[in-house]
């Protein structure tokens, strides 16, 4: 089994390039990707707690929200007002299937312009509108700029980065993410003092900014030169190689990317091929990465803080500020990651954040279990409101460090150039599937399931953070186009692999790591 834990992989070189400031504000202003994202996570929640918002448009649910009496556990649910959370992340799915063949044929870079351009329409149709259509309309609008920008952004970051920082530099997604959700937070606390529908408008309207942030992002940014070499630029690949690595000594890494590319090229279908057997370890993984990150939980938190928060008994301001306090802890956690991700390795932080996020999910269980009882009603004390709160920062935490980071990191890292692009589409779409069904699903969850609800989402935790330990190969400091020869000494995955793409045979590999 030592294949499986190897931390560092026989027979992979490894290019040590020093940080350039080119890549650097490469990677920076390609992570802006994220921020659509994130504003639009965050806003959600909060602008569904706003009155105005709720008489407006979902006036039974503003009815209920104000009925005295109600069972605590049921109070905002509603499959209409879920709908409006979650059609996004259908369409994102949609679009991600689409962004895919955009991305490869393309470039990465007109993927993130689509994303923030049809992000930008829909904010203006959400920030203007005068009925659910128009609402709903803009819903959909934004979810395919969501998907094309996931889709397109953590490969090409992941593209850029110098192999031995690209756990740093992809994080910065995910660090955008986070920010978009922390600011639209913050709005959100101060439009929800303003008088009337405008509170509500400026707070959907405003999500054109990220949205023209990475339009012009997009406009200057350079393709990858993976990409570059894909689309038949092979002088401008290398070129653009020397100047993100900063050096002219690039040629190994440079024949890497051509040998990536000749074998992508017998690949016509990647869609079909990312079926045949020898993919199946990307193809597994891709698909459990995104499920598991939906199921630790964590947007339960994400959406639905603010109302979470006046579930346990706290009025609407003291929620939503609530809601700014755990969204700051995840942004300052995620550095975490950013920094040690590339110095211990993706397994070490999935592990011990999966262990945090296990435990701190039980406490609250727990805790809401014993204060509201199955009826659902009773009063919660402030001392007991605040440790709930404490324990929601510690599961958040142990997420942003492990599953918030590294599952759009792995994803983007472990395919080979043909399927890539397939790759990073299934793991979108199946993270916004999932997140999709969490976002409609989680109220009526907490109606009927109770604080048993958090015991749920931890079965699963406990579940991923075995996967993980069992089938997950570490891959800090692999270069992108060397990833077969880690699965290949992997004591399960090995055998999916072929000699001919690694030059060894799975025994040989094995052998060379333990
Ligand atoms: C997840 C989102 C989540 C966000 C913030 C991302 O990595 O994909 O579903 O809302 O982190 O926690």
């Amino acid at each position: 089994m030592a294949g499986g834990f190897v931390s560092q992989t026989p027979g992979v070189r490894n290019y040590n390039y020093k940080l350039t400031p080119k890549v650097f504000v490469t990677c920076f202003i390609g992570a802006f990707g994220g921020l659509i994202f994130g504003y639009d996570l965050g806003i959600s929640g909060g602008v569904t707690q706003m009155e105005p918002f709720l008489e407006e448009f979902f006036p039974d649910v503003h009815r209920k929200m104000k009925s005295a009496h109600q069972n605590e556990y049921c109070r905002f649910d509603s499959q209409l007002l879920t709908l409006f959370t979650s059609s996004l992340y259908l369409a994102a799915l949609v679009s991600s299937l689409f962004a895919s063949t955009i991305t490869r044929v393309f470039g990465r870079k007109w993927s993130m312009f689509l994303g923030g351009f049809t992000f930008f329409i829909g904010s203006a149709f959400n920030g203007f509108a005068q009925n659910i259509a128009m609402l709903l309309i803009g819903r959909i609008l934004l979810g395919f700029g969501v998907g094309f920008a996931n889709q397109s952004v953590p490969v090409y970051l992941s593209e850029m980065a110098p192999p031995n920082l690209r756990g740093a530099f992809n994080n910065g997604f995910q660090v955008a993410i986070i920010f978009g959700i922390v600011v639209a937070t913050i709005i959100n606390y101060f439009t929800a003092q303003l008088k009337g529908n405008i509170g509500w408008r400026i707070s959907l309207g405003l999500a054109c900014v990220p949205a023209m942030m990475i339009m012009i992002g997009a406009l200057i940014l350079p393709d990858t030169p993976n990409s570059l070499i894909e689309r038949g630029f092979t002088d401008k690949a290398k070129q653009m190689l020397q100047s993100i690595r900063g050096t002219n000594e690039v040629d190994e890494e440079f024949q890497d990317l051509i040998d990536a590319s000749e074998e992508s090229k017998q690949v016509k279908h990647p869609w079909k091929n990312i079926l045949l057997p020898r993919y199946r370890p990307q193809l597994i993984i891709t698909c459990f990465i995104p499920f598991f990150q939906q199921l630790t939980g964590i947007n339960v938190i994400t959406f639905y803080a603010p109302v979470l928060f006046q579930t346990l008994g706290f009025g609407s301001k003291a929620s939503l500020l609530s809601a700014m306090v755990t969204g700051i802890i995840e942004l300052l956690c995620t550095f975490v990651s950013v920094f040690t991700v590339d110095r211990f390795g993706r397994r070490v932080l999935f592990l011990q954040g999966g262990i945090q996020m296990l435990i701190s999910q039980i406490a609250i269980g727990v805790m809401i279990g014993v204060k509201f009882g199955t009826v659902g009603t009773g009063d919660i004390g402030k001392t007991d409101a605040n440790l709930i709160v404490a324990l929601i920062c510690i599961y958040v935490a142990g997420f942003a460090w492990s599953w918030g980071t590294l599952g759009w990191l792995v994803a983007s890292e472990i395919a080979p150039l043909e399927i890539r692009s397939a790759a990073q589409a299934t793991n979108v779409a199946v993270n916004m599937f999932f997140t999709f069904l969490v976002a409609q699903l989680f109220l009526t969850m907490l109606c009927h399931m109770k604080f048993g609800l958090f015991f749920f989402f931890a079965v699963f935790v406990f579940i991923m953070t075995i996967f993980i330990y069992l089938m997950l190969p570490e891959t800090k400091n692999v270069p992108i186009e060397e990833m077969n020869r880690v699965w290949k000494a992997h004591w399960f995955w090995g055998r999916f692999i072929p000699d001919e793409a690694v030059g060894v045979s799975a025994a040989e590999m094995q052998q060379k790591s333990v």
